[in-house]
């Protein structure tokens, strides 16, 4: 077979190492092995039934045509309405972009934003594909190295020291993936501010808001409405499949991110949108906010139960469904022994190099996506390993 010749910038754009694992971790499966997964991004629990039914209705109601490229006007509505539910935020609809997943939003608003050359700031390590969709318009995406001292998250200091001329734009997750640590309302205040004196935007992915635990959320919406805030039905709503997202934008960025969007995606699954009206029911909030605490007990199981055999987690995470531990007490090859600890005990977790260059050798993540019932089995298999 020849290789086909590429666009350069595949060279830099690589699958995710995780997969590799993965693809391992279903072969064992497929021989009868059992397999803990604590590798996984995505909620183990199907969407709620209320949302199932929705979307089954919107099929029948014949839904099934394209819908307008920023989404239908009842979805803008209702995710403006979730903002003063749940912030008392007043977002205008019309700045409300309904987008196929965080994905789609961090396309569009990458090409909006994001000439040839232009930087953007992002922490290392962080969410692998922030700096794809960076490459995709042939910008430079700076991996920002964060340690514990910071939540493992950017702070203004970071940001002011590492602005060049070239710099357009900051990306922040918060609660992140990875490490499931929050940036703090200050540092968020004081980031917009360090952003804006430089005459950059600010990104803040927010598709964890909804899995805060022990301490009140907020959206970075209620700083000003001159940032570009990001959310998902994914990963709190539990609709990884369905493919929906949002982007809430500046006024005078709306009418691009809409011509981009009809151009790119015409527009998003119109049986989704509708299913995710019932998104913010009463009924299925109900639903939703048991299985937040189902997260938070698991987080609060998992995260001694690491320690306890040698993992150091030096900041307790606020948020997601990610614990990012320091290994290096037990091992200076995280990802060697993420294949071993598969090969041996059949535990899937994922190494530290997926994230980025900073240190991926010294940490990994464990996604607390399954049952206590089986992490404990997990831990206990690793605490085996560890004594091997
Ligand atoms: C931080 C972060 N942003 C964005 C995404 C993309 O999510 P989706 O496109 O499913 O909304 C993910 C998925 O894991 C993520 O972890």
């Amino acid at each position: 077979m020849t290789t086909p010749k590429l666009a350069s910038r595949m060279e830099r754009i690589v699958p995710f190492y995780v997969m590799d694992l993965l693809a391992r971790a279903k072969q064992l499966e497929a021989e009868g092995r059992s397999v803990i997964h604590m590798e996984v991004g995505e909620p183990d629990f199907i969407t709620p039934e209320p949302v199932i039914e929705a979307g089954k209705n919107a099929l029948y109601a014949g839904h099934t045509g394209y819908t307008a490229a920023t989404g239908i006007p009842e979805l803008r509505q209702a995710i403006s309405d979730h903002y003063g539910r749940s912030f008392s935020i007043d977002v205008d609809p019309a700045r409300i972009i309904v987008t196929p997943g965080a994905s789609g939003a961090l396309q569009l608003v990458m090409s909006v934003l994001i000439d040839p050359g232009q930087e953007v700031l992002m922490t290392d390590p962080g969410y692998p594909c922030n700096k794809n969709f960076v490459e995709l318009v042939s910008g430079v995406p700076v991996g920002v190295p964060v340690n514990a001292d910071s939540n493992y998250q950017l702070n203004s200091t970071h940001i002011g020291d590492n602005w060049s001329d070239k710099t357009r734009a900051v990306m922040v997750a918060t609660p992140s993936n990875p490490t499931g640590t929050v940036v703090e309302r200050d540092e968020m205040a004081r980031i917009h501010k360090t952003v804006k004196e430089r005459g950059g935007h600010l990104i803040v992915d927010e598709i964890y808001q909804g899995l805060v635990y022990g301490q009140d959320g907020y959206s970075s919406l209620e700083l000003a409405d001159d940032l570009f805030v990001i959310n998902s039905f994914s990963k709190y709503f539990g609709m990884t499949g369905w493919r929906l997202g949002w982007v809430v934008a500046p006024h005078a960025f709306v009418e691009s991110l809409d011509t981009l969007a009809q151009n790119l995606f015409l527009s998003c699954t119109s049986m989704s949108q509708y299913a995710a009206l019932e998104a913010f029911s009463p009924r299925c909030l109900d639903v939703l906010e048991q299985r937040r605490d189902e997260f938070r007990k698991r987080r609060d199981f998992l995260l001694p139960a690491l320690q306890d055999i040698g993992f150091r987690i030096p900041v307790p995470p606020q948020g997601a469904f990610y614990l990012y531990v320091d290994s290096s007490g037990l091992t200076d090859d995280s990802f060697s022994f993420a294949y071993e600890l598969l090969e041996a005990q059949g535990v899937a977790i994922t190494p530290g190099k997926d994230f980025g260059i900073h240190k991926p050798e010294q940490h990994i993540r464990f996604a607390y996506t399954n049952s206590i019932e089986n992490m404990a089995e997990g831990v206990r298999r690793i605490r085996k390993f560890l004594a091997r």
